[in-house]
């Protein structure tokens, strides 16, 4: 009896497969408090959109409550393998997970296995199917378990199958779901894949959405031999392991999987009514009535197994190692960032003046020495900040979360004993600031280099504002937020930050100006409206600084009465 129970436990434990679930996004549009009327209104959400979406054959349901701008918009979506229960027990914990993990924010969106759920203070749906599709919410995530030795073969066959997957879902299933499966060759003999979008979106505009986000396998999925692409409206798996507890829909012949022939012949099995898609069986019915009691007996003890099995897990989730961890979850990495107080202070010598490093935006940084001998470099930020540790400790989960070449990367946080302390990767070659503006040094930036800088800062300002998962504007870009490694590759520092510390902020417009003159857009110093433009000012100032080895405002320097600006803008004029 216990093997029948384990193998019921198996077979029935929701969300088995990824250890990495959930994941999440949470979206800049504003902010809420546990006592304002858009809580009341999630709330009502909350009790009615579970079973609301369970319920439904196509697993799908929206709810709205409340009038704007409190007004909460929510859509849930189980995918299309779950069944009912499974789908309602999902979206029940997504709302209560997500909360947690965007404490605060109106537009949030979570991604299960079997479910996703995203909830907004911005209207996205309208009912002739003109809404945006929150392409920008979308969560990426890699299997990088195992690189193929040729990927771009590897790649065409799988966008090959992906295209077959997502035409069968828009065009020919009304639940907008469809399944997948290719064979190979020897090394990945098999590929099987997962499309599906909300119900409520035209074919057409299924397709397009999935064209989006296929379009970003050559882009995001170059070395992995499985990933996912999570989107509010429309999401596309595929591994190398069957992952979909029901049947292949399309089938790809090896021949045009492994060609890339453009139109590959679709072969359903079986050929599925839309709303049963592989439920039928021919079992008679005295089975049945025998069987069924004993199943549900059987559910519901696996059901408090695995109830169980989740409270045991979440107080010990090991991050899985096939799938990339650059974007794991805030919540349990930030306690693996807290740092103590002590740990620093001897790595600082007690922050002694003679390993201060400088004077940032937002503090006074040091260089540190750990014992295992790696250098880092701790901003002490100024006592000014009002908020709670909680609730700063999530902003920096979120900071922590933004990872790329090109930006410093946050490796640990302190706030202890009144201190708030931020511990940063050492970059070596300090800040572009004393490089360019001194007439000495100035002279190891040869073109090449200055190129080489100047394309690296748009890569990451590009990532901060588009590719990751939260749009961040900077707000202090400027050349001594600019760090430079060994080999004089740019790293951009105090991101993030910004959003922090100047936290009267609703919709892009802020009554403490965060940034540095001259460096400012015109609309940000004077109105305090800014938005991914007042960096991309930010960004085109620092170019011109880097060309010309000048500062924006040289007032020191007599024989040159006009800022930079100013000086450019006469050129131009005159060209
Ligand atoms: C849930 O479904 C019921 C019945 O269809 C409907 O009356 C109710 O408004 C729905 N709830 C929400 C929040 O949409
Ligand atoms: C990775 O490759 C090894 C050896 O070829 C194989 O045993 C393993 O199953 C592969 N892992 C995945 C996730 O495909
Ligand atoms: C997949 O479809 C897109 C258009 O939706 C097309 O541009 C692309 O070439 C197709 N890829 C393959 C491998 O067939
Ligand atoms: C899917 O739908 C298209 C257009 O409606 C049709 O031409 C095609 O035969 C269908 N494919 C399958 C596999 O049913």
């Amino acid at each position: 009896a216990l093997s029948v129970l384990i193998v019921a436990f198996a077979l029935l434990a929701p969300g088995g497969h990824a250890a990495g679930e959930p994941w999440h996004v949470c979206g800049d549009s504003g902010e809420y408090d546990d006592k304002s009327v858009y809580q009341a209104n999630l709330n009502l959400v909350a009790a009615a959109l579970p079973k609301n979406a369970s319920a439904s054959p196509n697993l799908f349901a929206t709810a709205e409550a409340g009038a704007v701008p409190e007004k909460v918009t929510a859509l849930a979506l189980c995918r299309g393998d779950a069944n009912s229960r499974a789908c309602s027990s999902c979206l029940a914990n997504a709302f209560a997970n997500l909360p947690n993990v965007c404490p605060g924010f109106k537009e949030a969106v979570i991604y299960y296995d079997a479910c996703m759920l995203r909830y907004s203070d911005v209207q996205f749906l309208s009912a002739d199917d003109s809404g945006p599709l929150g392409v920008e919410l979308t969560y990426t995530v890699r299997n990088d378990a195992n690189a193929t030795s040729e990927p771009g073969r590897y790649q065409r066959a799988v966008a090959t199958l992906m295209n077959a997957t997502a035409d069968y879902a828009a065009y020919n299933s009304t639940r907008r779901y469809a399944t997948g499966q290719a064979d190979l060759d020897r090394e990945f003999p098999k590929v099987y894949s997962w499309a599906q979008c909300t119900p409520d979106l035209t074919p057409g505009r299924c397709r397009d959405c999935l064209a989006q986000l296929i379009a970003q396998l050559p882009v995001q999925f170059t070395d992995s031999i499985g990933g996912r692409l999570l989107g509010p409206r429309c999401s596309f798996e595929y591994e190398t392991k069957p992952f979909i507890n029901g049947p292949v829909i399309v089938q790809l012949p090896a021949t045009s999987a492994s060609s890339g022939a453009p139109a590959p012949a679709v072969v359903p099995t079986p050929p599925a009514s839309a709303t049963a898609e592989g439920r039928k069986y021919s079992v008679p019915g005295m089975v049945l009535i025998i069987l069924l009691p004993m199943i549900a007996a059987i559910n519901l003890v696996a059901w408090l197994f695995s109830w169980r099995r989740r409270q045991v897990l979440r107080k010990a989730k090991q991050p899985d190692p096939n799938y990339s961890t650059d974007e794991a979850e805030g919540m349990e990495s930030v306690e693996s960032m807290l740092i103590d107080i002590s740990t620093l202070r001897a790595a600082t010598e007690d922050f002694a003046e003679s390993n201060k490093l400088g004077e940032g935006g937002f503090g006074p940084v040091y260089k540190g020495t750990l014992l295992s001998g790696d250098e880092i470099a701790v901003k002490r930020l100024s006592k000014s900040s009002t908020q709670g540790v909680e609730e700063l400790k999530n902003e920096l989960a979120l900071v922590a979360k933004l990872k790329h070449k090109n930006l410093v990367r946050l490796i640990g946080i302190c706030l202890e004993q009144q201190e708030r302390l931020l511990i940063y990767e050492f970059i070596p070659n300090r800040s572009l600031d004393l490089i360019l503006f001194d007439e000495e040094k100035r002279q190891k930036l040869d073109w090449e280099t200055r190129y080489k800088i100047i394309n690296g800062v748009a890569r990451g300002l590009q990532y901060l504002h588009e590719d990751s998962q939260l749009k961040v504007v900077h707000r202090d870009l400027k050349a001594s937020n600019v760090l430079l490694d060994m080999n004089m590759n740019p790293k951009i520092s105090d991101f993030g930050l910004a959003k922090i510390f100047g936290r009267d902020q609703t919709q892009g417009v802020t009554n403490r100006v965060v940034g540095t003159y001259g460096y400012m857009a015109p609309e940000y110093v004077m109105r305090g409206n800014y938005s991914v433009k007042s960096d991309v000012f930010s960004f085109g100032v620092l170019v011109l600084e880097i060309v010309m080895g000048r500062k924006n405002s040289d007032c020191y320097n007599s024989h040159q009465s006009q800022d930079l600006l100013t000086t450019v803008r006469a050129c131009y004029l005159n060209m």
